[in-house]
C-alpha cells in the first residue's frame, strides 16, 4: 500500500489550509480538494472548516510498508519480502500464490482489509478495513511434518512476546492458538501447510489476525475484544505491532527449529487461560481439569480416569458451567 502524503500531513489533526497543503504537496488547490474528496469517499472523515481549511477527524493508523521494513533492518530484513496491500481476498492465499511463484526471500503479506479472511475450521475471519492486523508469513521448516507439532502454539508465544516488547502484559493463550485478554478473544492464528514435503522441508503459511482498533463487529459469533478496547491507555500503532510480530516470529522459528516445542512449553503454560479450569471436550463427552500442554503441544486434561492428551485439530476445549 502506498503511503498517502495528504493523510500524512493531516495526521497531526490540526487545521491545514488548502493553500498550505497545495504548497507542501506541490499541486494545485483544486487537486488538493479532489484528493480530499477521494479519501472521504474511502471512509476517512475530514472536516472542512470554512475560511480555514481541512481537519482530520478519524483517528488514523495507516499501514506503511516503509515504516515496517525500517524496523526490521539489521534483523535479517534482507531475508523477508514484505508486501502491504490495500485489500486482498486473504493474506494466507496471497502468500500461497507468492510461494508458488518461487520467491527467494520469505514472503510476508499484510493487508488493510480482507474480502475472504479465513479462520480455523472453515470459519470466516472478520476483516474490516483500516482497523486490525491481517498478517501472513511463508515459513520453510526442516524436519518433515512431525517437526510441525506445536508450531501454531509457538506462534502464539511470538505474539505475546511482541506485546510484551511494547510494554503490554496480561495477554493469554487459549489452546491451541487463540489470543485472549480479559476472557475474550482478540486474535487467532491459522497455520496452513503448502504443498508436499520436499527434501525434508515443508512450507507452511502462518496467518495471524489481531483485532487492534476494532470497536464494532457484525459477523463475529464469539466474545471478542481488541487491543485498543482492552488496553485503551496504550497508543496502538499497527506498523510497530506488525514489525515486532515479524521479528518475534523470526526468533521463535529459529528456536523452534533447533529445539522443538519443548523449548517453549513452560512459557506457553504461563499464558494458558485453561490451566486449572473445569473443562469439557468432544461436546461434553469428556470432562476434566486443564493441566497444561505436553511436550508435543497436545492439551492435557485431568479426568476421573487419569490424564488424557487432546490433540489439536481433534476436538476443542470449552470451560464448563
Ligand atoms: C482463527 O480462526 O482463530 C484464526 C484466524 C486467522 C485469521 C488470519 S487474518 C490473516 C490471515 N489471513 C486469513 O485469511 N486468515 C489469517
Amino acid at each position: 500500500m502506498k503511503p498517502n502524503p495528504l493523510l500524512d500531513l493531516l495526521s497531526d489533526h490540526c487545521v491545514h489550509s488548502g493553500e498550505s497543503l497545495a504548497k507542501q504537496l506541490g499541486v494545485s488547490r483544486t487537486a488538493v480538494w479532489k484528493q480530499i474528496r477521494k479519501v472521504q469517499a474511502e471512509g476517512v472523515e475530514i472536516k472542512t472548516i470554512r475560511g480555514q481549511g481541512y481537519q482530520l477527524v478519524t483517528a488514523l493508523d495507516l499501514l506503511d510498508r516503509q515504516r515496517i521494513v525500517e524496523r526490521l533492518v539489521g534483523a535479517g530484513s534482507d531475508k523477508v519480502d514484505v508486501m502491504v496491500l490495500k485489500e486482498v481476498d486473504s493474506t494466507n492465499a496471497e502468500v500461497a500464490r507468492r510461494l508458488a511463484a518461487f520467491t527467494a526471500a520469505m514472503p510476508v503479506v499484510l493487508a488493510d482489509a480482507q474480502t475472504e479472511g479465513r479462520g480455523r475450521r472453515g470459519r470466516n475471519w472478520s476483516s474490516p478495513k483500516g482497523q486490525n492486523l491481517y498478517l501472513s508469513m511463508g515459513l520453510t521448516l526442516r524436519g518433515g511434518f512431525e517437526g510441525l507439532s506445536g508450531l501454531s502454539l509457538v506462534l502464539g508465544v511470538a505474539v505475546i512476546r511482541a506485546l510484551n516488547a511494547m510494554g503490554v502484559s496480561g495477554a493469554g493463550l487459549k489452546w491451541p492458538n487463540d489470543l485472549y485478554a480479559g476472557g475474550k478473544k482478540f486474535g487467532g492464528i491459522l497455520v496452513e501447510i503448502q504443498g508436499e514435503l520436499q527434501e525434508g522441508q515443508v512450507q507452511v503459511i502462518a496467518g495471524l489476525g489481531i483485532n487492534v482498533h476494532m470497536t464494532d463487529a457484525v459477523d463475529v459469533d464469539q466474545p471478542w475484544t481488541s487491543l485498543a478496547k482492552h488496553w485503551p491507555d496504550h497508543v496502538w500503532v499497527r506498523n510497530e505491532l506488525a514489525a515486532l510480530v515479524i521479528l518475534e516470529v523470526g526468533k521463535v522459528m529459529e528456536q523452534f527449529q533447533s529445539g522443538g516445542f519443548s523449548e517453549f512449553r513452560q512459557e506457553w503454560q504461563g499464558y494458558d487461560i485453561f490451566f486449572g479450569q473445569a473443562l469439557t471436550a468432544k461436546d461434553g463427552a469428556l470432562s476434566g481439569t486443564g493441566g497444561g500442554v505436553d511436550a508435543g503441544g497436545n492439551y492435557m486434561l485431568d479426568t476421573n480416569d487419569g490424564r488424557l492428551s487432546v490433540m489439536a485439530g481433534d476436538i476443542s476445549l470449552r470451560v464448563s458451567g
